[in-house]
């Protein structure tokens, strides 16, 4: 697996979960990590120290991602510091369970500006500098079931705004793929070890779950030079589960 130095990655939502475990895989790519984090700023640290122990240079950075300018300064900030970010993970992306009777409108605002409109921000933020460069990684976190036109009854505004945010991946896919710049996502199932909203049952432990450093690798892959002629790709990691 190559090293390229020069370049800088930034994940959202990287001081624990699924953004620590691609944070820590992508520091054997890259030169510099940008942690992003809001409230848990010494599991950020630990995530970025244990990344310098690589040898790598890493940074925390702050940021309520609950408004769109946020994720456009979140960037400015990390390419003031190093002047560029060449692998975006947009990883931050809550997660709700609520009978669709009882979602409000402000159920849905929330999680569109979280799942989507943050990611598009920060997307238009790095663009300038990747094309410039020719060349970028783009990879947004979706979930398993991300597109399907199906029912949801239990998590309806989560999966909407998935499928939007697989939507604004293959968009972005194909405005920019002439720039040397790939968008892609990565779409976990039910992960080992991950919180889960419910008990996961007899069915659950028996299939083949996601582990987060299996999501990790999927992400390394779609930022390698390897992966240069995947754009606007779902790669669903969940093992065999709801397959
Ligand atoms: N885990 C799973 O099983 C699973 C399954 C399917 C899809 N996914 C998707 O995979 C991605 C990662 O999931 P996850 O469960 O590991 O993590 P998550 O719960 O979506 O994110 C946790 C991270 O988000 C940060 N965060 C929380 N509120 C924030 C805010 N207002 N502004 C900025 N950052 C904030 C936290 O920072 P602090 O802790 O520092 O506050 C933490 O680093 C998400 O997009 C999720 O939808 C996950």
């Amino acid at each position: 697996m190559g090293r390229d130095l020069s370049k800088v990655a930034l994940i959202t939502g990287a001081s624990r979960g699924l953004g620590r475990e691609i944070a820590l895989r992508l520091a054997e790519r890259v030169g510099r990590v940008a942690v992003h984090y809001f409230q848990h700023r010494a599991l950020a640290c630990q995530v970025a120290a244990k990344i310098e122990k690589l040898g790598v240079e890493s940074r925390v950075f702050r940021a309520d991602l609950s408004s769109p300018a946020a994720g456009t300064n979140l960037v400015g900030r990390v390419e003031k510091a190093w002047g560029r970010v060449d692998i975006l993970v947009n990883n931050f992306g809550p997660f709700l369970v609520k009978p669709l009777e009882k979602t409000i409108a402000e159920d849905w605002l929330n999680l569109y500006q979280t799942n989507v409109v943050i990611a598009l921000e920060m997307i238009k933020a790095v663009l300038p500098g990747m094309r410039q460069r020719k060349w970028g990684r783009i990879i947004n976190l979706g979930f398993h079931r991300a597109g399907q036109m199906t029912p949801f009854p239990q998590v309806l505004p989560y999966a909407a705004a998935k499928t939007a945010l697989l939507l604004l991946t293959k968009t972005v896919a194909s405005t920019e793929a002439k720039h040397g710049i790939t968008v892609n996502m990565v779409s976990p199932g039910l992960i080992e070890g991950g919180e889960l909203p419910f008990e996961p049952g007899e069915a659950a432990t028996s299939k083949l779950l996601g582990k987060p450093e299996d999501v990790a690798a999927a992400v390394s892959f779609l930022a390698s030079e390897e992966a240069k002629a995947l754009t606007g790709v779902n790669l669903i990691v969940a093992g065999t589960w709801k397959m």
